[in-house]
């Protein structure tokens, strides 16, 4: 089943390019308020810290990011007999600075148009993720008067496709009840078919207080179900405390406080369940997805023979094209300073480590 994820990430790239909404893809939607946690999640999700994350920096796109699991570099090594450079290359041209100063770049007004990124590790999930703005109440600095109505629509966007699962993140040291992401998921998925609810923020609750209701279902239940995570904080991220390290921590927090529910807690249980849930997903919206490319790839092909007789054989030329396509398109990315306009042109991107 998890070899469906890529072939969906590539079909969600083909109906990219060729131009609009044409199909509607299953993807895990990040909703929550300004700091209750999302980017951090994404990050323990990704298991590298490049997300803008914090209180500072905000999430101004949407960001779409494409995990695709490869082999270990050392394994790829062998395999690829270092013939193939490319995967290192990569490696050089794209450091983590260098991603930084992108995202820098690009975030710099609020709009709706996403970011495109693939990410290849060894360390993820096949999984297509979406980091969304935050619901903010009250415009600050240089934002528009109505900012607010702007990100809710911006939000909306997303998470009403019905072939997205969202995770909705609300931290526990605040009440669940007036949870803003819990909120809009409801008002586009009143059944809760497709929300998960992450809490965030499990070691910041006040002492005597803990979220053992909360996570068992008891205050708001939701089908999908309830996990509580332990992201670092920013004193960790201060420190430069690695994800491997925070993961430990987060495992040894929960057993010392929810011993009972450790094991359906924390990141890696997250990232489990997301990969599991994306699975049915995709299965259930396959006939769909089959009866919609079969309608699409009708239409072209009638229009292709109103053209009249191909002059050479046309399989060859289609390569042909296909070829120049990807050549082109992968000397476009090979610099750096036209790696941020590529982003911008084709709203995509690609790094490798
Ligand atoms: P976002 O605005 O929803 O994307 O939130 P961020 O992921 O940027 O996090 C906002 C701040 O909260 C950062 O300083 C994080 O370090 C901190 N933070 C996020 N999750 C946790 C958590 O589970 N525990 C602690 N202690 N801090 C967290
Ligand atoms: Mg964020
Ligand atoms: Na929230």
């Amino acid at each position: 089943m998890e070899t469906l994820i890529p072939i969906i990430n590539r079909l969600q790239e083909v109906f990219l390019t060729v131009g609009a909404d044409v199909i509607q893809l299953p993807q895990i939607v990040v909703v929550g308020s300004q700091s209750s946690g999302k980017s951090s999640v994404l990050e323990s999700l990704v298991g590298r810290d490049f997300l803008p994350r914090g209180s500072g920096i905000v999430t101004r796109r949407p960001l779409v990011l494409q995990l695709i699991n490869v082999a270990p570099l050392e394994q790829r090594r062998q395999a690829e007999n270092g013939t193939d450079i490319d995967v290192y290359r990569d490696e050089i041209i794209h450091p983590r600075t260098m991603l930084q100063k992108l995202f820098l770049f690009v975030l710099q007004g609020i709009s709706p148009e996403p970011i495109y990124l693939k990410i290849f590790s060894s360390k993820v999930l096949n999984l297509t993720l979406v980091d969304l703005p935050g619901i903010t109440k009250v415009p600050v600095g240089d934002q528009p008067e109505d900012i607010e109505a702007q990100v809710q629509e911006m939000i909306q966007s997303f998470i009403s496709n019905p072939n997205s699962l969202i995770l909705a993140v609300s931290p526990a040291n605040s009440d669940l009840a007036t949870s803003e992401a819990l909120k809009l998921a409801r008002d586009v998925d009143p059944d809760g078919r497709r929300t998960l609810l992450v809490v965030s923020k499990l070691d910041l609750m006040d002492a005597g207080t803990d979220a053992l209701e909360v996570l068992l279902g008891r205050v708001i239940p939701v089908r999908l179900g309830i996990i509580g995570v332990v992201n670092r904080s920013q004193h960790d991220i201060n420190t430069q405390k690695s994800l491997e390290e925070s993961l430990r921590g987060e495992q040894a927090f929960l057993q010392r406080h929810y011993p009972s529910l450790a094991s359906r807690c924390g990141s890696r249980h997250l990232a489990k369940t997301l990969s599991r849930l994306l699975m049915h997903h995709i299965r259930d919206c396959l006939p769909e997805l089959k009866s919609r490319v079969t309608a699409l790839s009708g239409q072209y092909q009638a229009r292709l023979s109103s053209y009249g007789r191909p002059v050479e054989d046309h399989s060859t030329t289609l390569l042909h094209i296909v070829t120049k396509f990807a050549s082109d398109y992968c000397n476009t990315i090979e610099g750096t300073p036209r790696y941020i306009q590529t982003t911008e042109l084709c709203g995509g991107a690609r790094i490798c480590y």
